[in-house]
Order: structure tokens, then C-alpha cells, then sequence
């Protein structure tokens, strides 16, 4: 059974087709889903969608594109959001320096508040690191992470750097990007990750998989992710199912 680690069924992306694919996940092998906030208003979102489907699960948070107009009054918001029985997490959350429509420095405040937001919770992080490996590590470092635990989400890293997140006891998500042709780097990565380590996750809509690069992605797509692993690690993509979806189970404590 697959267990999508990180989506987004609250994206506009599926506003068209979003019930016709949910509907088709528990009989085609996804047991489980959990949908990643990035924006106050995702986070209702998902919370509704989490009450109408049994295997939807969610996190609070806010991604650091998002955290422009953030207050203290928003993080009361998520702490009263975060008493829903199905959120799990707080994410996704982070630093992106890919874009600079945020200043640095105020998407490193509202990055460290956030992880203090976990240990209030008693929640695993999700973290978006996209471009700011250094700041990254340092901050969740600093903010003593290891204490709550987490995933590093969509990860693109290298092998070296993959040491230094497993040392904090996270978990390394992996999706689409791994069957990319031009993915060595995150391909040797995901080689040098322990199997007990590794969640799978798809970020959808972004990011499917090959032969669907390109397209939009879901949660039914996830096999061939699945499929890539069980080549790079040589063992079964059933095993790489089980495995990976036990991972998240422990996780997120599901
Ligand atoms: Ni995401």
C-alpha cells in the first residue's frame, strides 16, 4: 500500500477532477494521503477535505513564499487549526531562495516560529528547502529539531548533505523528480539514504512522474516513483511500497 506523504488536493489545479481521482485511490493501491498546508487559507481547506475522506490526513503551516503578511494572531489561528484529529504536522514550512519575493530574513523568523510552533504542538516539521541548504540546516539545528522530528520534503540535495538531515532523525521525501532523466544527483542521493528513512510523496499537481513529466500529477501516479526506488535500492517495488508507507505511518503517527 502506498502512503502519498506530501500533496496538495486543495490546489485549483483539481477543481475540476478533484472527487473523480479521490474516489479512485483506495482501490488502486494509496491508502493513505496527506495533504500539506502552505497558506492560512489552504489550511481550512484541507481540513474540510480531510473530513469528507477517511484516508485524508493533514499539517498546518505556512510555506515561506506565504509568510509576506504573517502575524502572531495567525499562529493562535494554527494552534486552535492543529486540535482537528487528522492534523499531523506542521508544514510545510522552510526557506526559498529561489524566488526573492520574500525577504531572507523575514522568511527565517516566521521558519524558526514555526518549528516553535511544533514543540508547542508536540508535532513532526515538514520543511520546503528550495536553494538555502546552509540557512536551513543551521536554523533547524539551532531551533533543536531533532525533538519533534520531521520530513525534508521533495528532496534535492546531495548524498552529503542527505548525512547531515538523517543525523536530526528526519525522514527524506522523494517524488517525481527521481525518475527525471537528468536526476543523478537526487537518484545517488536516495541510493545513499537507508530504505528506513525514505517517504514517498508526490507534491501534486507539480512534479509527475516519468512518462507523465509534465502533466498533472496525483497520488495515482506514485507506483512509478515506487518502481524507480526498487531499482536504485534492488529490492521489489511491493517491498518499497510497504516500507515507505510504514515510514510514514511512524511519521506522522498514524
Ligand atoms: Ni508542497
Amino acid at each position: 500500500m502506498l502512503f502519498d506523504s506530501h500533496a496538495h488536493y486543495n490546489d485549483s489545479a483539481f477543481d475540476d477532477n478533484r472527487h473523480e481521482l479521490l474516489s479512485k485511490m483506495q482501490d488502486n493501491g494509496v491508502g493513505y494521503i496527506l495533504n500539506a498546508a502552505d497558506s492560512m487559507r489552504s489550511v481550512e481547506e484541507i481540513l474540510d477535505l480531510s473530513d469528507k475522506y477517511s484516508f485524508l490526513y493533514a499539517s498546518v503551516g505556512v510555506h515561506p513564499e506565504e509568510v509576506g503578511e504573517l502575524t502572531e494572531a495567525d499562529m493562535e489561528k494554527l494552534k486552535r487549526a492543529a486540535e482537528h484529529k487528522k492534523v499531523r504536522a506542521v508544514g510545510e514550512i522552510g526557506l526559498d531562495y529561489h524566488y526573492d519575493d520574500v525577504p531572507k530574513e523575514l522568511q527565517k523568523k516566521w521558519f524558526a516560529r514555526q518549528i516553535d510552533l511544533a514543540h508547542e504542538l508536540g508535532l513532526p516539521v515538514i520543511i520546503h528547502d528550495r536553494d538555502a541548504h546552509s540557512d536551513c540546516l543551521e536554523i533547524l539545528r539551532e531551533r533543536h529539531v531533532e525533538q519533534v522530528g520531521g520530513v525534508m520534503h521533495c528532496y534535492s540535495g546531495s548524498a552529503e548533505m542527505a548525512r547531515e538531515v538523517l543525523d536530526l532523525g528526519f525522514y527524506l521525501g522523494f517524488g517525481g523528480t527521481l525518475t527525471f532523466k537528468n536526476a543523478k544527483k537526487v537518484q545517488k542521493a536516495a541510493a545513499a539514504v537507508p530504505i528506513e528513512r525514505i517517504v514517498l510523496e508526490t507534491d501534486c499537481p507539480y512534479l509527475a512522474p516519468e512518462p507523465y513529466r509534465g502533466t498533472q500529477n496525483s497520488s495515482l501516479l506514485m507506483h512509478f516513483v515506487a518502481e524507480k526506488l526498487a531499482e536504485i535500492k534492488g529490492i521489489s517495488p511491493q517491498d518499497v511500497e510497504e516500507i515507505t508507507c510504514r515510514n510514514a505511518r511512524n511519521l506522522y503517527r498514524i
